[in-house]
């Protein structure tokens, strides 16, 4: 660039800057503004308890329980999920439920219990509940999970909205998890956690909290049992929670607790109890199996803030392509919009959008694009015309629409929460399957505004239709993001019936993986920012949002080739494999780094391809279970304490460890291992669990370990299917499952289960069937027999 030009794009830039700074200042003032008319004054408040007990009538699945002030509604439905309700709410209307509410069990019955109290006994869970309105959970064999002592309100005197809060204790050794997406850990240590959606405004490290996606999950492990507890409401709430401590055999345990504190909205919930594979799956039938993914949204994407144009798009291919590294997707970011507006693109920069996306397509590289939610407020603009035709926007309490600002300058924000205006989003997304995108990358839905001060959203007192119901932004707020990723995927169902949608959303709430998946969001470049990336995708897999992963690297700021390597080696083993980066940061190529981080992350990326059939199976089985890719290495073992508070380490299905190293200048890490004989896949040097051992992590790998007797799909050399079988332990068996996927569409393929066990000096896989044990239809290849 001349000097000249320089100095006039720097004033350019600058002014602009300028602009959008005094936009911020004038949209804070407005948000102050209309919710200081808008809101309802707090005013005078009186407090409330249940009261004592005084009657309970059997119903479906449990009963009624009245109390002096108020009532207890349980029901405990077929998938063995329990719901309660004070104050008369039901399970219904909820944002959460995939469908209706699952039925109630007939075989449930209400009973007389001790001092006055009542009791629901199912098959797998007993709930008992004391004559001041305490609820406890317990096992069929009476050990308590969780006890929710008598709930509180505060209710305006003038009428409105009650505030309430709700207190719970927890065995001493539990461990909470869940919450959404926490940054500071997998396990939930003391501390209290926001349940607002929120854009932090900069690239977060551990210590920012909340984040862009949370909900009221909290997911339980003890050594009595595990257990989900959901409460059903999108208001802002806080939970703050304590661990328990441990008396040492004194009896003199301290139980943890946990209490939430929620603005608004009706005091349900619904429990689920059982093995941490029972409750995701009576969570994912209760709130909807997740999305399954195309085969190549589980391959490897690069993303960018700023390629710029199409000659920087296919420069990155063909880097790719010339040194021989698999490249399944490029999303394009705000840049290839014009001015920055939604469904529009960059004519100049991006003129023949449909020809690149084509040639990619040949390629097997698909695009994907990024879709904000706010609509740039000028008339002429194509999609704020047809909007405000159909009065899409979302209004103040005065009736006018609510202006914020985002990237395109002043804009205004669909009401999602209204059919219609879902229908008429949905639509919108024909002009980007015209422009050849295949994928849809949903940013900026908390939803953000840029305020100069206060809060980066919408005012409190915002209008929304709430499904017809009429509320304002306290609880439409949450469920923003899910009700964006809902007219989306539809309106995908309508347009392209034939492809599964992909689609991954930075903000959502429970439920949202029904339609798609998330990712990390703006997570900070440094090895701090590398270790909030994995308790980020474990926490949401735990809330039922299996499909997920960080931006490789970190979002800011430039990564040490080392630092990116070992982002990029355990990006690897996500579900959503996906580098990208700000406008401002450095570069985030493989090749960027040196020779050495290239060989490293191009064995990964080979790696990655060749595990994709079993990432597909491990998708199809998310889909028909509810089990996350990625789970906590207490999954199939939440009575060992020592996993319970591993956070550093994962298991990838049920065949896979893997031990990413998460910090500098390591060459050799320790790893907790489950029970079981494990193999390191490289060396097939085997260890024994349960216990710790030091593995190798040179800078070439991070150690994955296989389980004894793990059957696992996998590419060939040649394209096609191998099975790569791991000795089982002399004297057992192992076995494994197979879904084979058409890579995209709707067919259901069968679950293809094998055994492998020893005969003799051999080890010897085969397909079980109704019909009996036959020969696997593919190679085998047989591991650790060292
Ligand atoms: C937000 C997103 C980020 C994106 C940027 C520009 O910060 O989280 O991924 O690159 O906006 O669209």
């Amino acid at each position: 660039m001349e000097g000249r030009d320089l100095v006039r794009s720097v004033k350019v830039v600058g002014s602009a800057r300028a602009a959008q700074g005094l936009r911020t200042l004038r949209a804070a003032w407005r948000r102050r503004r209309s919710d200081a008319v808008g809101l309802p004054p707090r005013g005078a408040e009186r407090a409330r308890v249940p009261g004592l007990v005084q009657d309970a009538e059997p119903g479906p699945g449990g009963g009624v329980i009245r109390f002096g002030r108020s009532e207890l509604r349980i029901t405990v439905t077929v998938t063995g999920a329990v719901f309660w309700g004070w104050d008369g709410a039901g399970p219904e209307p909820s944002y959460a439920l995939a469908g209706r509410c699952p039925e109630p069990d007939p075989r449930v019955v209400l009973e007389p219990d001790k001092d006055g109290g009542w009791r629901v006994v199912a098959e797998r869970v007993t709930i008992v509940v004391s004559r001041h309105g305490a609820v406890e959970v317990c096992t069929p064999g009476g050990v308590t999970l969780r006890r929710d002592l008598p709930p509180r309100w505060w209710e305006p005197v003038a009428g409105g909205t009650a505030r309430w809060m709700q207190r719970s204790e927890v065995a001493a050794d539990a461990r909470f998890f869940g919450l959404g997406g926490r940054a500071s850990g997998l396990r939930l240590r003391d501390g209290s956690y926001r349940l607002w959606n929120t854009d932090p405004g900069h690239a977060f490290g551990r210590g920012d909290d909340p984040l862009y996606l949370t909900m009221p999950v909290q997911f339980v492990v003890a050594d009595a049992g595990a257990h989900l507890m959901f409460h059903d409401t999108s208001w802002d709430g806080t939970v703050t929670l304590r661990e328990g401590e441990e008396g040492a055999g004194s009896g003199h345990d301290r139980a943890g607790r946990c209490e939430l504190r929620m603005d608004g909205g009706p005091l349900r919930c619904w429990v689920v109890v059982g093995t941490p594979a029972r409750v995701l799956h009576a969570w994912a039938s209760l709130t909807g199996a997740p999305a399954l993914p195309p085969a190549w949204a589980l391959g490897h994407h690069h993303a960018r803030w700023g390629f710029g144009s199409e000659q920087e798009v296919r420069r990155i291919v063909a880097g790719y392509q010339e040194r021989g590294l698999p490249l399944d997707a490029v999303h394009l970011d705000i840049d290839h919009y014009d001015a920055h507006q939604v469904f529009t693109v960059d004519q100049e920069r991006f003129p023949k959008l449909p020809v690149l996306a084509e040639e990619l397509r040949r390629d097997g590289i698909r695009l994907v694009s990024i879709v904000d939610p706010a609509v740039k407020a000028a008339p002429g603009n194509a999609v704020y015309d047809s909007g405000s035709a159909v009065d899409a926007f979302v209004r103040d309490a005065a009736g006018e629409p609510v202006r914020g600002v985002v990237w395109p300058g002043e804009s205004v924000y669909p009401d999602f929460t209204h059919p219609r205006v879902r229908a008429w989003w949905g639509a919108l997304y024909e002009e980007r399957l015209e422009q050849g995108f295949a994928g849809f990358w949903h940013d900026m839905n908390e939803p953000t505004s840029f305020h100069a001060f206060g809060e980066s959203t919408l005012p409190r007192s915002a209008r929304h239709s709430l499904e017809g119901r009429g509320g304002d932004h306290r609880e439409a707020h949450n469920v923003y993001a899910l009700c964006m990723a809902r007219a989306g995927y539809e309106g995908l169902r309508e347009r392209a019936p034939q492809e599964r949608p992909f689609l991954f959303s930075r903000s959502g709430w429970a439920g949202i993986q029904r339609y798609g998946g998330t990712w990390s969001g703006d997570v900070a470049t440094g090895w701090p920012g590398l270790r909030a990336s994995l308790s980020l995708v474990l926490g949401l897999g735990l809330c039922g949002v299996p499909y997920s992963g960080p931006d490789i690297g970190g979002f800011d700021g430039s990564p040490s080739p080392e630092l990116f390597l070992r982002w990029f080696q355990l990006g690897a083993y996500l579900p959503l494999f996906r580098t990208h980066a700000s406008l401002r940061a450095g570069r985030r190529e493989p090749w960027e780094f040196g020779p050495d981080v290239l060989e490293h992350a191009r064995a990964a990326l080979v790696e990655r391809r060749r595990l994709l059939p079993y990432f597909m199976t491990l998708a199809h089985l998310a889909r028909r279970t509810g089990a996350p890719y990625v789970r906590p290495l207490w999954w199939g073992a939440p009575e060992d304490r020592a996993l319970r508070d591993c956070e550093d380490a994962f298991l990838l299905g049920d065949c896979f460890l893997v031990a990413p190293v998460l910090d500098p200048g390591a060459d050799r890490r320790a790893v907790q291992l489950p029970r079981g004989r494990w193999y390191d896949t490289v060396t097939e040097q085997a260890y024994e669990g349960p216990g710790q051992v030091l593995v190798d992590a040179p800078r070439s790998r991070i150690p994955v370990l296989a389980r004894a007797g793990a059957v696992v799909p996998v590419r060939s050399d040649d394209g096609g299917l191998e099975l790569e079988v791991w000795a089982p332990a002399r004297g057992r068996t192992g076995g494994g499952l197979v879904v084979p996927d058409a890579g995209d569409g709707w067919g259901e393929p069968e679950i293809e289960r094998y055994v492998a066990r020893w005969e003799g000096r051999r080890v010897v896989v085969g397909r079980e069937s109704e019909e009996g044990v036959s020969e696997p239809p593919c190679p085998v290849r047989v591991r650790g027999l060292g």
